[in-house]
């Protein structure tokens, strides 16, 4: 089978140019999109993500503010901090990098962002809207996993999709979306009874587990469409690989993201999405 490879890189660039067109057509009318992004602590990953998000912003026509908070930063100084982003009226979207320090509570965070300024879809209120199938905020990686599928014109109804990981970030609202259009969902996950005789049901598997190169392809249908959500980073080699094991499911499969240059570019063109999203909802 002559498998597709999913350019991932490609698409998110498509939809960044959308966004950027939206944002330009707000900012005519008179509303600016600005995007608050607070980073606490200086995990260097979190540092390599916040800035990313940052240059994004610029291409995008969104004003992003930065806020850098040291590692000792107690909970209730963040907290205040959300609070001020809240009410001001000029931020649309506010971002708190994860994960935090140990002395903050990431559940208290996320609850005191106000929803419709909850730009990563985290807010209670954001996962609710999503499970009662009602418009609201959504996670930026599964929605991106959406946008890829969508575009590469992958018929979700009536097929079975597994997703492997039960994550709130990427597996429980990567399965939402799913079934929203109507696809039979299955969660699997680390203690999944024979995971491989379950992956091999699916015509769609999203695989965000985790563990480099775990998917091989004796997990995989005939055919079947693999999303490769994992960045895992080989130690020895200093490389980046998904959870599947992407040249032996290859010729196996229908359409494949390869890592990188799959999902994770989808990741920050949703974002920039959302920021435009909350910012015109806000505008109403
Ligand atoms: N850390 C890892 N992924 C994410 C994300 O999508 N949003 C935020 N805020 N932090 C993260």
């Amino acid at each position: 089978m002559d498998a597709k490879i999913i350019d991932g890189k490609a698409i998110a660039a498509q939809i960044r140019e959308e966004v950027r067109r939206d944002v330009e057509l707000l900012k005519m009318r008179g509303k600016n999109v600005t995007l608050a992004v607070v980073l606490v602590g200086d995990d260097p990953a979190s540092a390599v993500y916040v800035r990313n998000k940052k240059r994004a912003c610029e291409t995008t026509g969104i004003t992003s503010l930065s806020y850098e908070l040291p590692a000792d930063t107690t909970e209730d100084k963040l907290l205040a901090l959300i609070g001020k982003l809240n009410r001001r009226e000029d931020v649309d979207g506010i971002l708190v990098q994860m994960p935090l320090p140990p002395q903050i509570d990431e559940h208290h965070v996320i609850c005191a962002i106000d929803p419709v300024k909850d730009v990563d879809g985290f807010h209670p209120t954001n996962v609710g809207l999503l499970a009662t199938g009602k418009p609201g905020l959504v996670s930026c990686t599964p929605a991106g996993v959406m946008e890829l599928l969508k575009r590469t014109g992958v018929e979700l109804s009536g097929k079975e999709a597994v997703v492997i990981g039960r994550s709130n970030i990427v597996g429980k609202p990567m399965a939402q979306l799913l079934l929203r259009e109507n696809a039979t969902v299955t969660i699997a996950h680390s203690r999944t009874a024979d995971l491989a005789s379950v992956v091999r049901r699916a015509d769609v598997v999203v695989a965000a587990v985790g563990r480099p190169r775990m998917i091989t392809p004796d997990y995989i249908k005939e055919g079947a469409v693999v999303i490769d959500v994992g960045i895992n980073r080989i130690a020895e080699t200093g490389k980046l690989c998904g959870d599947v094991d992407f040249d032996a499911v290859l010729p196996h499969c229908r359409a494949i993201t390869p890592v990188p240059g799959g999902v994770g570019p989808m990741t920050i063109a949703m974002l920039m999405r959302n920021c435009y999203e909350a910012a015109s909802q806000r505008r109403k």
